[in-house]
């Protein structure tokens, strides 16, 4: 391990690198770096080795990224960097172009209209290059999408019908087409509305799974706005006390402008991981932190077998929310919202049928100008901002994050290196394009 780690740093010394990017800790010089490793980089052996992987990569002056390497370490800080992005399975890296255009031919192929296969591709390319591949919101996204779009459960081309409107709100009826397109055709009626009367807010029945609840808030605060987005989804969650799924992860999007700059935008589940980062455990020969699940039988474990079937394809068990009960709660509410109210499915309904997944979403613009002149709402949020990045961080040295900044890095550094995809998924999704005779240049 250590020689590894030595090899590493006389790499970059030897390359001329000018910076290191570690996704979740940021940028470091070289010298930095080499400080900052020796303090942390534990000189461990065996099974502390697989804890904690983080990717390495070498941003080599002006020229991009020289290479990519796995690293290893224990104690990075104490904040949740485990649950960090890189994996030591083995991945294909691709740049973003060659993705989307991939991914649109694949969808225009299962009948998406041009504008629907534009509108996903965008969003699966776009989370396979923020987030860890085990979280299962990329490329591997077109599996699900290929057998619904082939039995009916998703219906290309499907008409987004206002049902009831006023100024400020809409019901909106999707018939079945692409999640991922029914939320941005409703974020952008939410804005328009917001730019009106001060608040938008969309309420989307029949309609299918949307992605990164994140993605189509941050469409709000692109426009000026701030968004909040939230869906019902596949019951993973018990409710509080109890051993059975009802709820769905459910994932809310909060979304804040900050005018040039990335916007800040909250994007998680109400779990504390979704299945996908079990699997992948399960894969990676890890453990996982026992507040991720609860086994059959109500307990916590850090086996991620306990909460699979023997082969690790099926889930077993249930999801536990954030915060508890505070998360339970939130949940209840987003699935009454998005699934009661709006006439889809809920509970333990939602997603059982390929053929009829039909979840709701809700999603809101607010219009900042409403309350407060622009420039002055950008001044105060400056000043809060520099005021969490000033607080004092555990580790000395550390990093505090705003929401969504991780994904954003992550999203700069892998336009540099290629967008990683699961090599399993590469080789499922050469078959189904085989299939289907559409050229994968993959
Ligand atoms: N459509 C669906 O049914 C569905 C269901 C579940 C999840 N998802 C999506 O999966 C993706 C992953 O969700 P998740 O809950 O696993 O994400 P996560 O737990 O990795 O991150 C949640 C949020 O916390 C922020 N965050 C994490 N660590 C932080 C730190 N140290 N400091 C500051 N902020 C920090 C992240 O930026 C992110 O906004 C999201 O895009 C989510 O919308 C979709």
């Amino acid at each position: 391990m250590v020689r590894l780690h030595r090899l590493i740093l006389g790499e970059l010394v030897s390359f001329g690198c000018a910076s290191v990017v570690l996704p979740r800790l940021g940028c470091f010089s070289v010298e930095d770096f080499a400080l900052h490793a020796s303090r942390t980089m534990v000189n461990v052996e065996g099974e502390a080795l697989s804890e904690l992987p983080l990717m390495l990569m070498l941003v080599v002056g002006q020229h991009g990224v020289l290479h990519c390497r796995h690293l290893y370490c224990r104690q990075v800080c104490d904040q949740t960097v485990h649950r960090s992005i890189m994996t030591d399975l083995p991945v294909e890296t691709y740049p973003r172009a060659t993705l989307i255009d991939f991914t649109q031919r694949y969808l225009r192929r299962l009948g998406a209209t041009e504008d629907e296969a534009s509108i996903v591709a965008d969003g699966v390319v776009t989370a396979a290059a923020r987030w860890h591949p085990g979280k299962g919101q990329g490329l591997e996204k077109l599996f699900r999408l290929t057998e619904q779009c082939e039995c009916g459960g998703i219906v290309p081309g499907a008409p987004f019908e206002i049902v009831r409107e006023t100024p400020a709100t809409a019901f909106v009826d999707a018939h079945k087409g692409f999640g991922y397109v029914s939320a941005q055709r409703a974020m952008r009626m939410a804005i328009a509305k917001a730019e009106q009367v001060g608040l938008g807010g969309v309420l989307v029945r029949h309609s299918n799974h949307y992605g990164q609840a994140g993605y189509h808030a941050e469409t709000a605060a692109r426009a000026g706005m701030l968004g909040m987005v939230m869906t019902n989804a596949l019951a993973e969650m018990a409710p509080w006390g109890a051993t059975e799924a009802v709820l769905g992860t459910n994932p809310w999007g909060l979304a804040i402008p900050r005018g040039e700059q990335f916007p800040i935008v909250l994007d998680m589940a109400l779990t504390m991981s979704g299945q996908g980062m079990i699997r992948w455990a399960f894969r990676e020969g890890r453990s996982v932190p026992d507040n991720w699940a609860l086994t059959p039988d109500g307990r916590r474990s850090t086996n991620p077998a306990e909460f699979l079937s023997p082969d690790g394809s099926k889930p077993r068990g249930t999801q536990l929310p954030i915060g508890e009960f505070k998360g339970y709660g939130m949940s209840l509410f987003t699935d009454v919202l998005t699934g009661v109210l709006s006439g889809s499915l809920f509970g333990t309904n939602v997603f059982t049928d390929v053929t009829n997944h039909d979840v709701g979403h809700w999603v809101m613009a607010i219009n900042p100008t409403t309350f407060m002149l622009p420039d002055e709402f950008q001044a105060r949020l400056a000043e809060l901002v520099h005021q969490v990045r000033s607080a004092a961080p555990i580790q000395p040295g550390g990093r505090v994050y705003l929401p969504g900044e991780m994904e954003f890095e992550r999203e700069e550094a892998t336009a540099l290196s290629g967008i990683p995809i699961d090599r399993a998924t590469v080789v499922r999704l050469r078959q189904l394009a085989a299939d289907r005779q559409v050229a994968c240049p993959l």
